[in-house]
């Protein structure tokens, strides 16, 4: 039987490299896009031991005719969009090549998809970050967005359009509106991966504090791999349609540390208020964490919790990993990386 093909943007980002593997799993034949003009790390794909698996392709993501003859080459049944610019602090900065990224590549692959008449099912990676802060103790599919930031203008802009596209085309369009996911594949600039990479570098190569921004702010933090599998379930329902993926909790940064710091040993105390606030190691005295305003947002998302009770119901889709194993697996997949011969940066 002819293998389905699947063509995934991102692929050497964290959740590109997940569902890569699980497609493969699956016994897909993957395509991936990787960005010409920077050096696309594969270490992901390294990692997870699967690069000669996988048949690349390279283009800018907002280059109309290089995507529009990748897919009319490899002719694939599902795409998924998971490239972006996906760091929320730097669209602050260049608000504009998020929105190039984040939105005008999303309006390009559905009008590739719409002119070209093809059947290709359409996976956008929609965010939490659309709720921005709102007053909803729970985030569901119906709770309004209220985004707070560039990126997160750009990727409710991006889930408007596919709405719109599945209502005006009747294609095989759906969003997965992702909360925080974490894994050891998470890369350096997102908070959980610094804590954890930090930590362990503190203990086991007496590397200096880390310096983060807000402690308090909540997050709903799953896994990676388990959201892939939420990815893959609803392009294969029946009907296209959005979904929340999520834990249904929400812990703070600093609750994070506290955890993190537990598989380590550590005795967090936190001192002082505000930007004096430290973080230090009770029984050795070592400075864990200082606070470095660079870190603040101009804006902050104070709270994020989703509902994941429609895609429980409709896909019986799961999370595997709770909080706590989730950080123990980022700890512990860091300390067997630092003593092993070949290391890994994300
Ligand atoms: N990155 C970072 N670095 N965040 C910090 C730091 C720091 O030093 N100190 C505190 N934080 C706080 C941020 O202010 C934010 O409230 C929280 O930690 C999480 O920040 P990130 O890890 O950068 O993630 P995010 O929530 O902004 O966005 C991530 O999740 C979204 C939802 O899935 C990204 O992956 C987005 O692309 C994604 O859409």
């Amino acid at each position: 039987m002819k293998k389905k093909v699947a063509f995934i943007t991102g692929i050497n980002g964290q959740d590109g490299a997940y569902l890569a593997k699980f497609l493969l799993d699956k016994n897909y034949s993957v395509h991936g896009l990787l960005r010409r003009s920077s050096n696309s790390k594969l270490s992901r794909i390294d990692y997870l031991n699967i690069i000669n698996k996988i048949t690349f392709h390279s283009s800018e993501l907002n280059e109309f005719k290089n995507i529009e003859d990748i897919i009319k080459k490899i002719k694939p049944d599902v795409i998924y969009n998971l490239a972006g610019q996906s760091f929320v602090q730097y669209s602050f900065n260049n608000p504009s090549y998020t929105f190039d990224i984040n939105l005008h590549s999303v309006l390009n692959m559905l009008e590739i998809i719409r002119r070209n008449k093809l059947d290709t099912k359409f996976y956008q990676a929609s965010t939490s970050e659309m709720y921005g802060n709102s007053n909803v103790d729970l985030q569901n599919e119906n709770t309004i967005f209220q985004p707070a930031s560039p990126y997160a203008i750009s990727k409710t802009a991006a889930h408007h359009l596919v709405v719109n596209y599945r209502a005006n085309y009747k294609g095989f369009f759906c969003s997965g509106i992702l909360f925080n996911h974490e894994s050891f594949l998470r890369g350096i600039e997102f908070v959980t991966k610094k804590i954890t990479d930090g930590l362990v570098g503190i203990i086991h190569e007496n590397t200096k504090p880390i310096r983060l921004g807000n402690l308090d702010a909540k997050r709903d933090w799953g896994f990676a791999g388990d959201y892939v599998e939420a990815m893959y379930l609803m392009m294969h329902y029946k009907k296209p349609d959005d979904y929340v993926v999520a834990t249904g909790q929400t812990k703070s940064i600093r609750e994070f540390i506290i955890i993190a710091c537990s598989y380590l040993g550590l005795c967090p105390v936190f001192e002082g208020e505000g930007l004096n606030e430290i973080c230090y190691d009770k029984k050795t005295n070592k400075k864990l964490i200082i606070i470095d305003k660079k870190y603040f947002r101009a804006q902050e998302v104070h709270r994020l919790k989703g509902d994941p009770s429609k895609i429980k119901k409709t896909l019986k889709w799961k999370p595997k990993y709770n909080f706590e194993k989730l950080v123990e697996h980022m700890v512990k997949s860091q300390i067997d990386n630092l003593n092993s011969k070949k290391k890994f940066i994300f």
